[in-house]
């Protein structure tokens, strides 16, 4: 006779382990064709996420859970930065340590960018920081650029441009053009969710940029939001829903 398998989650229904388990896949390493995608499955980010995608989550908690995930997420999006070494004098001896050799550039897409740049700005607080003002016309899904303030030399080293909502990639196409216009070479994205339509338009123009993401999520629905993603981040972020 066949021995039925212990649920690996007691307590949870067929459903609810379906789903778990598909989206456990997801969590893994990079979905197979998004070579250039970095997926965080680290169960911190995970567990953080998951509160922040929870609709009964309000302004505050989601403001901090934001701003949480974005420094962990940190952490892997600049370990190839570049390192100069330096001489230090510890209390018992010369040493010879490094110290960030670039001037990296964070980069929010407003607003809610702002809220993942804090996170990131925590663990580099000697990175400049340059806001591009980008919001998406709801109707047609095309962003309008409305603000443009970016350091005059950002080609002195890495820009991470940070935004939690990588949808249509619309906003990202935009704000990676201006940012190659402006003089950046070395770019990465870190955003929180990013929909397969989002990666796929991002690639298409940049085949060589890294997109770094908490999940990679299902689909758009038919008014261009991420499913199941978390809603309009910005809204929910400063409590204007
Ligand atoms: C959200 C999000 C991205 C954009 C993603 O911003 O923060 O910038 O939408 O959508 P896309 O990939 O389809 O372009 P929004 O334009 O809603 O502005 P807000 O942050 O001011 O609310
Ligand atoms: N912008 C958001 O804030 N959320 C989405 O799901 C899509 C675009």
């Amino acid at each position: 006779m066949r021995k039925r398998m212990a649920s690996p989650t007691p307590g949870t229904s067929g459903w609810a382990r379906k789903a778990l388990r598909r989206y456990a896949v997801g969590m893994g390493a990079p979905p197979r064709e998004f070579s250039n995608v970095i997926v965080f499955n680290h169960p911190l980010i995970q567990h953080k996420l998951t509160y922040l995608r929870d609709r009964a989550t309000s302004h505050r908690p989601f403001r901090a859970l934001l701003y949480q995930i974005a420094g962990l997420m940190v952490y892997e999006a600049t370990r190839s930065l570049p390192i100069t070494p330096v001489e230090v004098d510890t209390p018992m001896e010369r040493i010879i340590g490094h110290r960030l050799g670039a001037k990296v550039t964070v980069v929010p897409v407003l607003r809610a960018g702002l809220g993942m740049a804090e996170g990131v700005m925590e663990m580099m607080p000697e990175a400049r920081v340059g806001h591009l003002g980008l919001a998406r016309d709801e109707r047609t899904l095309q962003p309008i650029v409305y603000l443009q303030r970016l350091p005059r030399d950002i080609d002195a080293g890495p820009v991470l441009l940070v935004d939690p909502m990588l949808a249509t990639g619309g906003s990202a196409v935009q704000a990676i053009r201006l940012l190659r216009e402006a003089g950046a070479k070395d770019l990465r994205m870190l955003c929180l969710v990013a929909a397969p339509e989002g990666i796929e338009r991002i690639t298409r123009e940049n085949p060589d940029m890294t997109i770094y993401a908490a999940a990679v999520d299902r689909q758009l629905n038919e008014r261009g939001y991420i499913v199941p993603g978390l809603g309009d981040a910005g809204d929910r972020l400063y409590g204007t829903e």
